[in-house]
């Protein structure tokens, strides 16, 4: 898709929707096709019996915080069932309860035949992983897609143990909780304050867009103690630890509230 992204390994970098980040790789590897996110019409040009998958983030992270629309991923297994197309979903960044479910694509009703996961999997340590519906994974035999570092016996006791915490103090729902919460409040700065104009995500993944460089808030945050950041310019993107309280979330709000207000004052 245009604007997304799945990483800095050469196949992953020549996925990635975005000329920036490709820049200074050249040549990437051949044969990936881009379109628009969320259009369906372009899906259904550019995919036929010759392709391989349709690969995208059920939430666009990088991209700027972009939901699907109403409808767009069943679309999207729709071209992809008439076609024999596979089905990938890069949930490094929408998956492990970000979004409110164990997996973002949850809550769209459409399962993908390969999803990939990383990040909140080790909750820190390295891991990534791709999962595979069964007539994919027997594509791969014992040894196929081995890697030195893969899937080492420290790395995946503790993504075993991640998991059992995420099930026994259910931080998937703490998460649409709190992510709920958090929308609410950043709603209602958007109510007071013109810069904002619009918030969009699910769960603890929110983006919200202004209407200037959003760059100078970002340090400001940082020099108030608050770590968050900007993409494609002008989207603030919250991204916070799963764990993370309504107190926190207050005190953001509060910092946000008083940037957004000297900028009015100082305009
Ligand atoms: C959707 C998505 N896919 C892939 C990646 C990159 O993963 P890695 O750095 O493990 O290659 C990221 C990193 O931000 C991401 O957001």
């Amino acid at each position: 898709m245009e604007h997304s992204f799945h990483g800095r390994t050469m196949a992953t970098l020549s996925a990635t929707g975005q000329e920036k980040i490709r820049h200074g790789y050249s040549p990437v590897l051949e044969g990936f096709d881009f379109v628009p996110f969320n259009d369906v019409p372009a899906l259904k040009a550019a995919v036929n019996e010759r392709t391989c998958a349709v690969l995208l983030e059920p939430i666009q992270g990088e991209g700027g915080v972009r939901c699907p629309d109403e409808g767009y991923l069943q679309s999207v297994r729709r071209i992809c069932d008439e076609t024999g197309t596979l089905l990938i979903f890069d949930e490094i960044q929408t998956g492990m309860g970000r979004t409110g479910t164990m997996f973002a694509h949850e809550q769209f009703g459409v399962r993908p035949d390969i999803m990939t996961l990383a990040k909140a999997l080790g909750n820190g340590l390295p891991i990534g992983a791709m999962l595979a519906v069964e007539p994919v994974a027997a594509a791969f035999g014992p040894g196929a897609h081995a890697s030195t570092f893969g899937g080492t016996p420290l790395v995946t006791a503790a993504a075993i143990e991640v998991l059992k915490v995420m099930a026994e103090e259910d931080i998937v729902s703490r998460c649409a909780e709190m992510g709920s919460y958090f929308r609410d409040q950043l709603m209602w700065l958007k109510g007071c304050h013109g810069v904002v104009k619009e918030v969009r995500g699910r769960g603890l993944m929110i983006g919200m867009e202004l209407n200037v460089d959003g760059m100078p808030f970002v340090t400001a945050c940082m020099e108030q103690g608050f770590l968050i950041n900007c993409i494609q310019e002008t989207v603030l993107r919250f991204v916070p630890p799963l764990t993370i309280t309504r107190e926190d979330i207050d005190a953001l709000i509060d910092c946000l509230d008083r940037l957004f207000g000297n900028m009015q004052e100082a305009a």
